[in-house]
């Protein structure tokens, strides 16, 4: 049987190069070979939305639009609105049991985003159990391959945990899914920060255009040690060439970049100006993409129909063999 990939993004504004890289990358790559399900996590995004829930509705377009616009055929891909499976609350609770408050209180995840967040008016039980029910999000599917970045990781051992727990009380019927990270664990940001991310103003955003992209590339942030172009630079840990690593095609292009940087032979001007040449012909196809999409929204509304009605059966499927495993599927019910 096809094996399972089951991953998502909380939609709280359109996806960036460092979702290409952490995760959508494989999930391109890996769409021929997988059974791949997609979950725009709307209500994980409620978390921390609640007071906005209007934002949800425009943000789960903008996420499809960039699947779709990054080469996710929606012939074979799924792509499942969460609040449209309510399945999957179910689950939630059902795992909640099997899930201690130290265990929650450890997660390094959990305790980054709250600390970032700082909630002034106290910290609601959603955001602290979101990890369960991202459990859920996992195991519903029945996902084997999970491809996420790095800071995703301790959610897919929180998973691991409770599915271990399952098997173990009721009966064997969930998977023990593996992590999967993409070609770089994390993408630095502009301002050379550990991640690219939306509340750090730091991103390229895979819809913006060739003038936002410019403007981006153009004030990023390069070797501070570097005072004037004759100077020597280094290359590691700069933003600039790391970014070239991965995206720009031209090898000995970089190569040699890199190489009069560090002798000071090449000014940031010219380093960047290629990188934007680079970005550029990088996003171009994407961009294109995502515009003829944009024009069709019954057909993306469509997609998202279609891909929700597949996900909600499987995840139907499920708990219905959970419910029977524990023990609760009663002679009532039947
Ligand atoms: N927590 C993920 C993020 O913030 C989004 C997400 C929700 C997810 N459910 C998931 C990722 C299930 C992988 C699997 O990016």
């Amino acid at each position: 049987m096809q094996k399972r990939i089951l991953t998502g993004d909380r939609p709280t504004g359109p996806l960036h190069l460092g979702h290409y890289v952490g995760s959508l990358q494989n999930r391109v790559r890996l769409q021929d070979e997988y059974d791949t399900y997609i979950l725009i996590a709307d209500i994980q995004a409620l978390t921390d939305n609640f007071e906005h829930p209007e934002m949800l509705e425009t943000n789960i377009t903008q996420v499809a639009l960039d699947y779709l616009a990054v080469g996710l055929n929606p012939e074979k891909v799924k792509i499942v609105v969460q609040s449209m499976v309510p399945e999957l609350t179910e689950l939630t609770i059902y795992f909640m049991n099997l899930v201690t408050v130290a265990t929650l209180e450890r997660n390094p995840t959990l305790k980054d985003e709250i600390k970032q967040r700082n909630f002034t008016k106290g910290l609601p039980v959603g955001f602290y159990t979101y990890p369960i029910s991202q459990a859920a999000d996992i195991t519903i599917f029945k996902a084997d391959l999970v491809p996420v970045g790095e800071d995703q990781l301790p959610m897919i051992e929180q998973t691991r945990e409770i599915v271990r727990r399952f098997n173990r009380l009721y009966k064997k019927i969930l998977i023990e899914p593996r992590a999967m990270l993409g070609q770089m664990a994390r993408l630095p940001g502009t301002d050379g920060g550990a991640k690219m991310s939306k509340s750090l103003g730091n991103c390229i955003y895979l819809g913006d255009s060739p003038d936002q992209v410019r403007k981006r590339v153009m004030s990023m942030f390069t070797d501070p040690t570097r005072i004037h172009p004759t100077d020597p630079g280094h290359v590691e840990g700069n933003p600039v060439f790391t970014y070239h690593d991965v995206f720009n095609p031209d090898k000995a292009e970089v190569e040699d970049l890199k190489e009069r940087y560090r002798k000071g032979t090449v000014g940031d001007v010219e380093v960047k100006e290629k990188l934007f040449n680079a970005l550029n012909g990088f996003l171009e196809p994407i961009r294109s993409r995502r515009a003829e999409y944009a024009s069709k929204p019954e057909m993306v509304r469509e997609i998202l129909i279609e891909g929700t009605r597949t996900g909600r059966a499987l995840a139907q499927r499920t708990i219905e063999e959970v419910r029977e495993a524990m023990k609760i599927r009663y002679a009532i019910a039947r």
